[in-house]
């Protein structure tokens, strides 16, 4: 058996024809059933429909063979314990600073809001800044309307998140896409599903990316 945990929400929806090149297609649909651990198609394997922060520790432990997570968040987990196989080109957006438009802020300290908490750190302490980190769990955007912070870390798509707020996106931190993630015993128990499976999704993703648009 291969289990696969994967971000529920838009992740899980950009993940399915990805796994269906692989024959793993769901029998039951997340959003109108309460069953955590979803069957597929293929007998041999198994998904589980997560939070996207979950996903690392899953495949960490060995709970899920597999998983399919944001690179904000396998970097914020520090995913060293997970190998990388596979850059799936799906969810991407930019992690990046913000703060509202035209504001500079000259305090020692810069008061920084985010969920992402140590990669907020190590980047403002590469750049010399001296941050003081407040930690979030959602709706970033908030916090400099209010007064709560300076600037934010968070994703970043189309910006109109940032616009709706009167914010501005300020510097790149990185570039973000979901990757697919292997537990490290698996990809010795278990080496020919999974090389089988990355085969299979990487031959889709890369006819994907050379489609014509
Ligand atoms: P949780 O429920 O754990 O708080 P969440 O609400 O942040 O998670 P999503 O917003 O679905 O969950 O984000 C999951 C992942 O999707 C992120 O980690 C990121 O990799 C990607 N993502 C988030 N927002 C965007 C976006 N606007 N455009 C593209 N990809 C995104
Ligand atoms: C994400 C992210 C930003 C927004 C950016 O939130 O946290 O708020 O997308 O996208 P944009 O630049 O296209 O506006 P999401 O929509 O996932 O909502 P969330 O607060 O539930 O994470």
């Amino acid at each position: 058996m291969l289990t696969i945990a994967v971000s529920k929400g838009r992740i899980y929806d950009d993940a399915l024809p990805l796994l269906a090149a692989a024959g793993v297609v769901p029998t039951v649909d997340p959003d109108k059933s309460r069953k955590l651990i979803l069957p597929t198609h293929r007998e041999d394997v198994q998904l589980l429909v997560i939070r996207a922060t979950d996903v690392p520790t899953y495949v960490e432990y060995g709970a899920a063979d597999l998983g399919i997570a944001g690179k904000d968040v396998l970097v914020e987990y520090g995913a060293e314990g997970l190998y990388e196989p596979l850059d799936l080109g799906i969810a991407r957006c930019r992690l990046m600073t913000a703060a509202k438009v035209g504001v500079n802020h000259e305090r020692p300290r810069l008061r920084v809001a985010t969920k992402y908490v140590k990669t907020a750190q190590r980047y403002f302490a590469k750049q010399g800044v001296q941050a003081e980190i407040i930690k979030l769990y959602g709706s970033m955007e908030l916090a400099p309307l209010v007064g709560l912070a300076d600037c934010i870390v968070d994703l970043v798509d189309t910006g109109n998140t940032l616009r709706a707020n009167g914010l501005e996106p300020r510097e790149l931190i990185m570039d973000v896409s979901s990757r697919l993630v292997v537990n490290k015993a698996t990809m010795k128990m278990k080496h020919r599903a999974v090389s089988e499976f990355i085969q299979l999704v990487s031959q889709f993703v890369s006819n994907q990316a050379n489609a014509p648009r």
